[in-house]
């Protein structure tokens, strides 16, 4: 059978490692794998795609980004896009697809299958907000990198008797947030799960230089995270999903803490660094683990299902299940990190 494998939606250190598994796996179980490139754009017209082989497939484990490019395109938000992506999936003479995304490419995915295409899909996000899954590849990656960054900030930070808000990614959920805040030893941690209360934010900075006779302190937040009520916004434009580009809430949060507080403030934000360069060893072997078990999936004819990390097993889910709401950081979870606050 020849099978389809492509990536969507934001890219995601460790990418690569589940393409290559996919190839490797995929042909011990003689499957002609074809690489999509560009994400479901790939599948509308003209169909951009090209042959993918262990040649082809050699020495990318450690690179970031996809070689197969990525995108947002919905093709339910053009008229006829599903029916065309059903036409060129025929027309390639492909049995099933391997789709390699987070709640919206595997939404397509999910919405595709019921269309009667045989898709397997693999949880991908930094963010690590699919359900289904224990974790999503390409998130240690993410919460490694903020960590250190976060470690740099306070050196700086007491350097300079500066409070520092750090701006990290996370649209729905404050994973990334929570994870980093935590190794990275954050005084105040902020996520979209629960309405920022600037007059606490500002009450535990100023405990902790009082108690502790320090002028220095690291604010963590999630770009998604809500200050009366809204989210900050770089542009009110929605992509094809209907998202809009979230940024800036640390700059908000920064003058707010530095008027109230008198502390002077300075805010960063990680942005896409996030997201580049190589995937950490965690990262390379969970892409890999999902790339294998999905070529077996899909030999098993296990279709409308995602390949998930449960404990420390890989197993099967519903496709449905896992795009049917977000995972978000639970309120015991988030209690660890409050501990550490002020
Ligand atoms: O991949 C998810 C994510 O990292 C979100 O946290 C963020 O809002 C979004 O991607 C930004 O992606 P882009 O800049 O590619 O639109």
């Amino acid at each position: 059978m020849k099978i389809a494998v492509l990536t969507g939606g934001g890219d995601c250190p460790g990418l690569n490692a589940v393409i290559r598994a996919v190839v490797r796996r995929g042909e011990q179980h003689g499957l002609e794998v074809m690489g999509v490139h560009e994400g479901w754009r790939g599948l509308m017209d003209p169909p951009l795609h090209d042959r993918l082989t262990r040649e082809a497939t050699s020495g990318i484990l450690h690179l970031g980004g996809t070689i197969l490019g990525t995108s947002r395109t919905n093709p339910f938000k053009k008229p006829g896009g599903s029916e065309m992506v059903i036409k060129n999936l025929k027309g390639l003479n492909v049995g099933a697809v391997v789709a390699i995304g987070g709640e919206d490419t595997l939404g397509v995915a999910t919405k595709l299958s019921t269309m009667g295409v045989n898709v397997v899909g693999v949880p991908k996000t930094i963010d690590n907000d699919l359900s289904g899954t224990d974790l999503t590849f390409g998130f240690d990656t993410a919460v490694q990198i903020a960590t250190e960054a976060i470690d740099r900030l306070h050196s700086t930070a007491e350097s300079h008797n500066r409070v520092i808000v750090c701006e990290v990614m996370g649209r729905h959920a404050g994973w990334i947030a929570t994870h980093s805040g935590i190794a990275g030893g954050a005084d105040v941690i902020l996520i979209p799960e629960k309405p920022i209360e600037i007059e606490n934010v500002c009450e535990h900075i100023q405990r902790r230089h009082r108690s502790r006779g320090v002028n220095f302190s690291i604010v963590v937040v999630a770009e998604g995270a809500k200050l009366g009520g809204s989210e900050a916004r770089i542009a009110e434009k929605l992509d094809e999903f209907g998202h809009i580009r979230l940024g800036g809430i640390g700059q908000q949060i920064a003058e707010l803490i530095e008027k109230k507080t008198g502390f002077e403030t300075r805010s960063t934000v990680l942005g896409h660094i996030q997201r580049g360069g190589s995937p950490t060893a965690f990262d390379r072997v969970l892409g890999t683990r999902f790339g294998v078990h999905a070529a077996d999936m899909v030999a098993r004819g296990e279709w409308a299902r995602m390949a998930a990390l449960r404990g420390n097993e890989i197993v099967s889910v519903p496709l449905a299940e896992a795009t049917a709401k977000l995972k978000t950081v639970p309120p015991e979870f988030f209690a660890v990190a409050e501990v550490f606050f002020g």
